[in-house]
């Protein structure tokens, strides 16, 4: 049985793919504003939507994806699946998410990079054992209620050598919990990075359209916890990552081969 928080999460994410399917909203995260020098040269169609690529390519680079079969686990709007398959060329690339109505939404929007989009959960993926390359998944895990059996069933389905790549925010008290779990379904840690200031960086770029973006679709009354949400300038999540209550990181892990 579905625990409350999966069911919070499930309505919420169906709700608003919902009520901004008609926009181009292709991505769900806070984004990634790189170090000088770190700028990756994008189309012009995929400018709107940098600082959430950004997070993406940072979190995509921990390996190389050409040729590779590549899982992502909880895609969203498919905004990340797109860029990866177009940018970093992987064989084949597969993209679950628990909301079935952003799956099908995502398989006409992106319908022609040859993605294969399905609904699952990230808490026992539903695929063969060392069956991927590689492992995406980018600002969701804090919403799985069992965050252990995600990164058990990932290091299930990836093959020996593969990685994991990862990035998401804990509070400061339970990010031991994080380095927990990675440990316990087996993972050896290439690299951790704290990118709060990176991810700050972005959201002071994307604060005022996703404020007006907030104020287009949402119900007045619903405003300030959808500001909170989106971690717009001044918001409390915002101010979390400015006095470190919430830190971001980024992972590189890898399943060993012994
Ligand atoms: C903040 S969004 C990030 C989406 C996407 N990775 C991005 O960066 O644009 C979190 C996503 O996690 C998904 N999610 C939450 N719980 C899930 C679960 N148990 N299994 C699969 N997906 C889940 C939500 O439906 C939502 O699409």
């Amino acid at each position: 049985m579905p625990s409350f928080k999966q069911t919070f999460w499930k309505v919420w994410y169906q709700y608003l793919s919902r009520r901004i399917g008609s926009d181009p909203v292709t991505f769900l995260n806070y984004g990634y504003w790189p170090p000088e020098g770190e700028t990756i040269k994008l189309q012009p169609d995929d400018e709107p939507n940098r600082p959430a690529i950004q997070l993406y390519h940072h979190v995509a680079s921990g390996a190389d994806l050409a040729d590779k079969n590549v899982l992502e686990v909880s895609c969203g709007h498919g905004g990340g699946a797109s860029f990866i398959k177009r940018y970093h060329k992987p064989k084949t690339y597969t993209a679950i998410d628990q909301n079935s109505k952003a799956i099908e939404t995502n398989r006409k929007t992106h319908a022609e990079h040859g993605i294969d989009f399905r609904t699952g959960d990230a808490q026992s993926l539903d695929f063969p054992a060392e069956h991927f390359d590689a492992i995406v998944n980018v600002e969701a895990s804090h919403c799985y209620p069992r965050q252990d059996a995600f990164f058990k069933s990932a290091h299930r389905v990836l093959r020996r050598g593969g990685h994991l790549l990862y990035a998401d925010f804990r509070t400061r008290e339970t990010a031991f919990q994080l380095d927990n779990d990675i440990a316990d379904a087996g993972f050896k840690v290439k690299t951790q990075t704290d990118i709060t200031e990176h991810v700050l960086a972005a959201l002071r770029r994307t604060s005022e359209r996703y404020r007006n973006l907030v104020h287009t679709f949402a119900p007045k009354i619903l405003h300030p916890a959808m500001e909170t949400f989106a971690a717009v300038e001044g918001s409390g999540v915002f101010n979390s990552f400015v006095n470190r209550e919430r830190i971001y990181f980024s992972y590189c892990l890898v399943k060993e081969v012994n």
